[in-house]
C-alpha cells in the first residue's frame, strides 16, 4: 500500500494553521491525533503492510506525528496569547470607579451609652460587675431591705418564674441585687458599677417590659453624701459633655438607701426637643414656647445599714453610697430619641438613624 505521508502532513499543517480559536484547534488535535484521528488510523495500518514498508512508513508516520504535535503546541501558544490580548483590550477596568458600598451594621444606642457610662466610671476607678438576669427573691428584694410585706414590692411589677417565699425566682426588676452579690462575695473597699438588663411587667409609652440600668456603689470608710454628690455631678457633666450641668438632689425614698435622693438635671424644653443644661432655672414658661425645668435622671442614696448587715459588713466600720440609672433614659436625653418603645423594635431604618458606626 502506498500512503502519502507528505500529503497528510501538508493537509494537517494547513488545517492547524487555519484554526482561529483554541476550541477549533482542540477539535483539530482530536481529528488528527485522537483515538480515531487520521494519524492514529494511519499508524494502525502498519500491521497489514510488509516488513520493509512497515519500517519506512512507520518512521515517516512517527516523524509527521511529531511535526503535527509541535505545530499544534506552537499554534496553541499563539492562540492563547492572542486571546489574552483580545480580552485585555476588551475588558477594561476603571480603577477610578468608587468602591461598591458594603452594608454595615450599627452599634445600638443602648450598647453605645452602656460603653460610655462604663468608660466614665472606669476612669474614676470603678470596676465592672455582673449578676444574673434570673434572680431569687432574697437578692432582688429581701437582702435589699425590702421584706415580703413591703409596699415597695408592688412598685416593681415583678415577672415571677417559680418557687415560693425566699426561694422564689424572678426576672430581676433592677440591677441593685448585684450590690448584694458583690458585697457578699468579697471584702471592702468596693467601687463597682453593674450594667445590665432589667425586667418589669409594665408596657406603655415610657415603659418597656425589658430595659437596662447601671447600678453603681462605693463602700469604704468615712464615705458620706458629699462623695455621692461629687461623683454623680462629675459623671453627668462628663456624660452630657457639658462644662456645667445644673444638678439637683431631691429627697426621696428607696428601701436600700438612707437618706435617699432622686437626681434631677436642669433642662430647656421647646416643642419636642429637650436641651440639657438650661442657663437659668425658673421652671416658668418662656417666650417662644420654651420652658425651663428639671428632669429626673436617677436614684441614689447612702447604703442602708440593714443592707450592709445583710452582707456581713459592720455599718459602724463601713459606709457607702449607691445609685441606679436607666440607660435608655440617658440615651434618649443625650441623643434626642423621642420614643422608648422604638429601642426594641429592631427597625433597620431606626438603627441606621440612631445607631453608631462601629
Ligand atoms: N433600684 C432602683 C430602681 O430600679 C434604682 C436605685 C435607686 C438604685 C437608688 C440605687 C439607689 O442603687 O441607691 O428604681
Amino acid at each position: 500500500m502506498t500512503f502519502d505521508t507528505k500529503q497528510l502532513l501538508a493537509d494537517s499543517l494547513a488545517a492547524i494553521a487555519a484554526c482561529e480559536f483554541s476550541a477549533a484547534l482542540e477539535d483539530q488535535r482530536i481529528t488528527l491525533l485522537g483515538k480515531k484521528g487520521k494519524v492514529t488510523e494511519a499508524l494502525k495500518t502498519l500491521g497489514s503492510v510488509g516488513p520493509e514498508e512497515r519500517k519506512t512508513l512507520g518512521a515517516a508516520l512517527n516523524e509527521i506525528k511529531k511535526d503535527i504535535t509541535a505545530a499544534i503546541d506552537a499554534k496553541k501558544a499563539d492562540l492563547t496569547r492572542n486571546e489574552l490580548n483580545a480580552r485585555l483590550a476588551h475588558e477594561k477596568m476603571d480603577v477610578t470607579l468608587p468602591a461598591r458600598d458594603i452594608p454595615r451594621g450599627r452599634i445600638h444606642p443602648v450598647t453605645k451609652v452602656t460603653e460610655e457610662i462604663t468608660e466614665i466610671f472606669a476612669r474614676m476607678g470603678f470596676s465592672v460587675a455582673e449578676g444574673p438576669d434570673i434572680e431569687d427573691d432574697t437578692h432582688n428584694f429581701t437582702a435589699l431591705n425590702i421584706p415580703e410585706s413591703h409596699p415597695a414590692r408592688q412598685m416593681h411589677d415583678t415577672f415571677y418564674l417559680h418557687g415560693n417565699g425566699d426561694g422564689k425566682t424572678l426576672l430581676r426588676t433592677h440591677t441593685s441585687p448585684v450590690q448584694i452579690r458583690t458585697m457578699s462575695a468579697g471584702r471592702p473597699p468596693f467601687r463597682v458599677i453593674a450594667p445590665g438588663s432589667t425586667y418589669r411587667c409594665d408596657s406603655d409609652i415610657t415603659h418597656t417590659p425589658m430595659f437596662h440600668q447601671v447600678e453603681g456603689f462605693v463602700i469604704d470608710k468615712g464615705i458620706h453624701m458629699g462623695h455621692l454628690k461629687g461623683c454623680i455631678s462629675e459623671f453627668l457633666k462628663t456624660f452630657f459633655e457639658l462644662d456645667d450641668v445644673p444638678v439637683r438632689f431631691r429627697p426621696s425614698f428607696f428601701p436600700f438607701t438612707e437618706p435617699s435622693a432622686e437626681v434631677d438635671i436642669g433642662c430647656k424644653r421647646s416643642h419636642e426637643a429637650i436641651e440639657i443644661g438650661a442657663p437659668s432655672l425658673s421652671s416658668s414658661p418662656q417666650a417662644g414656647g420654651t420652658e425651663e425645668g428639671w428632669l429626673e435622671v436617677m436614684g441614689c442614696g447612702m447604703v442602708h445599714p440593714n443592707v450592709l448587715k445583710n452582707c456581713n459588713l459592720d455599718p459602724e466600720e463601713w459606709q457607702g453610697f449607691a445609685f441606679g440609672v436607666g440607660i435608655e433614659r440617658l440615651a434618649m436625653l443625650k441623643y434626642g430619641i423621642p420614643d422608648l418603645r422604638t429601642f426594641f423594635e429592631n427597625d433597620v431604618r431606626w438603627l441606621e438613624y440612631y445607631g453608631f458606626m462601629p
